[in-house]
């Protein structure tokens, strides 16, 4: 299926588990992607499975001169952005009088500040394309549980974020969608046995960015279902 065909894709977090399933199901759907984290190898490993739809660009998303770089390098390569998945993120779980500030900040600079950054540089040209920005969440953006009192607020913020954005772009018919997963199977953080696999939850994604041009997947929450042994007895 070939439904992005001509159209350019970022994926930030793109150097395994979910970025790299979103990568390859956009490419895969006929999208030019720019393939973006820190870990420059294997993105390369990536892009070498794909040489005609995926090149690999490095970039921490907390650094803005970094983000303002690769927008600018998809823009050179490509001349156009039509879609901006906002995937870099991570987790740190422990009590909030445990949690170091330096887990803290990496939360929030990575998981929000990292999304506020590419959608600023990232906006003006998805306003050309009627574009499309896809934050990546988690069932912790939409409910608290122990310990995720910092991934939680990260992922709050997102929501809130993705909110404001879908009011400030729906003039300019830049769609906006924000995906809620529960526990998938990548090295994120001890996934529960009956995770989803990142290609199903990639999946998602791909039903979000090629809705049809009037309709908007605005929020999607997804868990994979509890083995029937495991379900609690109420
Ligand atoms: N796994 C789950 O159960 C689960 C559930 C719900 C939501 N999520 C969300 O799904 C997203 C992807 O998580 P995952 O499970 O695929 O985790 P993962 O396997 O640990 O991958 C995280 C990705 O984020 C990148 N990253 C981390 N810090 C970065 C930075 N400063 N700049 C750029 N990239 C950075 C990593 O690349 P580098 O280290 O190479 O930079 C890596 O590609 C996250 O937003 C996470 O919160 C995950």
């Amino acid at each position: 299926m070939t439904a992005l065909k001509g159209k350019v894709a970022i994926v930030t977090g793109a150097s395994k588990g979910l970025g790299q399933a979103i990568a390859r199901r956009l490419a895969k759907g006929g999208a030019n992607v720019v393939a973006s984290a820190r870990s420059t190898d294997k993105l390369e490993a990536l892009a070498q499975e794909a040489p005609d739809r995926i090149l690999a660009f490095p970039c921490d998303v907390t650094k803005s001169t970094q983000v303002q770089a690769l927008i600018q390098f998809a823009l050179q390569r490509f001349g156009r952005i039509d879609i901006l998945v906002n995937n870099a993120g991570l987790g740190h779980f422990a009590p909030i009088d445990e949690l170091s500030e330096e887990q803290w900040d990496e939360m929030m600079n990575v998981n929000l500040k990292g999304a506020f950054l590419a959608c600023k540089y990232a906006i003006p040209h998805l306003k050309a394309t009627e574009g499309h920005i896809v934050n990546i969440s988690s069932v912790a953006g939409t409910e608290a549980f122990p310990n995720g009192g910092g991934y939680c607020a990260s992922k709050f913020g997102l929501m809130a974020l993705s909110d404001t954005l879908t009011l400030e772009l729906k003039p300019y018919h830049v769609k906006v969608s924000t995906l809620c997963p529960g526990s998938i199977k990548t090295e994120f953080h001890h996934p529960k046995a009956y995770a989803m696999e990142a290609e199903q939850v990639a999946e998602t994604v791909w039903t979000m960015v090629s809705a049809p041009k009037g309709v908007i997947y605005n929020q999607v929450i997804m868990r994979p279902l509890v083995p029937k042994n495991l379900l609690k007895k109420s």
